[in-house]
């Protein structure tokens, strides 16, 4: 019996992630930093990927779901906090992809990485709420489609999806309350919601969608 692409989740122990890391027990690799794989940690991605690809071969798909928020107007945040909101968003992605999209090229098999960002991140305006949070999420975004460019050649898609308001145990439930009035579906998101993209991003019918922005707000941003 052949194996099952294989499915590499960072941040995969909660939320969203976990969520989707449900979706493809049967076939996927959680790293969580409780588990031991800081994702702003070369050596420890290293370490992590050296142990995946011993086991697995290179991934089909990597999907990278760490990205702490901050909700604090620009002059209130310090720097302390603007590195770590920065290290958790920006730093994670561009270190985890670093580290395992090299393998997944030189499988020469098509390949797909999923990144999050959040929703109101592409568009042309101040986001008050969270302006550092956002300008690190706006980084991934342009790494993502920059890295989509450098491996469609080789049939690697990169996508970002952008949630709105997704609830779950550890989400930011007191601003979710706030914002509920003004999202248009009338309801907040679940990790459902989220999960269902995932499945179309990671199979056969996405092949051809790359460099893409997905949000999933129930309208927020309209
Ligand atoms: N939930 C929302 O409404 C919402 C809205 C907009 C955007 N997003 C974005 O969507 C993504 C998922 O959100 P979420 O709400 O599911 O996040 P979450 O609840 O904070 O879960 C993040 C996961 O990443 C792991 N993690 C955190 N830092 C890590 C690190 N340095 N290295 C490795 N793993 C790390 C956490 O486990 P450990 O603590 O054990 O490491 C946890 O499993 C994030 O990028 C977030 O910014 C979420």
């Amino acid at each position: 019996m052949t194996a099952l692409p294989r499915i590499l989740i960072v941040g995969g122990g909660q939320g969203i992630g976990r969520a989707i890391a449900e979706a493809y027990a049967d076939r996927c690799t959680v790293w969580t930093r409780a588990g031991g794989v800081d994702a702003t940690d070369p050596a420890a991605l290293a370490r992590a990927f050296a142990a995946f690809q011993a086991a697995h071969g290179a991934p089909y798909a990597l999907v990278h779901a760490v990205g702490d928020f901050a909700e604090l107007p620009l002059l209130g945040t310090d720097l302390d906090t603007y590195r770590h909101v920065f290290a958790s968003n920006v730093d994670s992605v561009f270190l985890t992809l670093r580290t395992i999209v090299p393998a997944m090229v030189a499988a020469g098999r098509p390949g797909r990485v999923v990144l999050f960002a959040a929703a109101g991140v592409d568009r042309q305006r101040g986001m008050r709420r969270a302006p550092v949070y956002f300008a690190a999420k706006a980084a991934v975004v342009q790494l993502a489609r920059s890295l989509a460019a450098e491996v469609a050649p080789h049939a690697i898609t990169v996508n970002v999806i952008a949630p709105g308001l997704i609830v779950h145990p550890h989400s930011h439930q007191e601003s979710q309350r706030r914002l509920l009035p003004k999202i248009p579906a009338g309801r907040t998101g679940t990790v459902d919601d989220v999960v269902g993209t995932v499945r179309h991003l990671l199979s056969p019918a996405a092949a051809y969608v790359t460099g893409e922005v997905l949000t999933i707000d129930g309208g927020l941003q309209l």
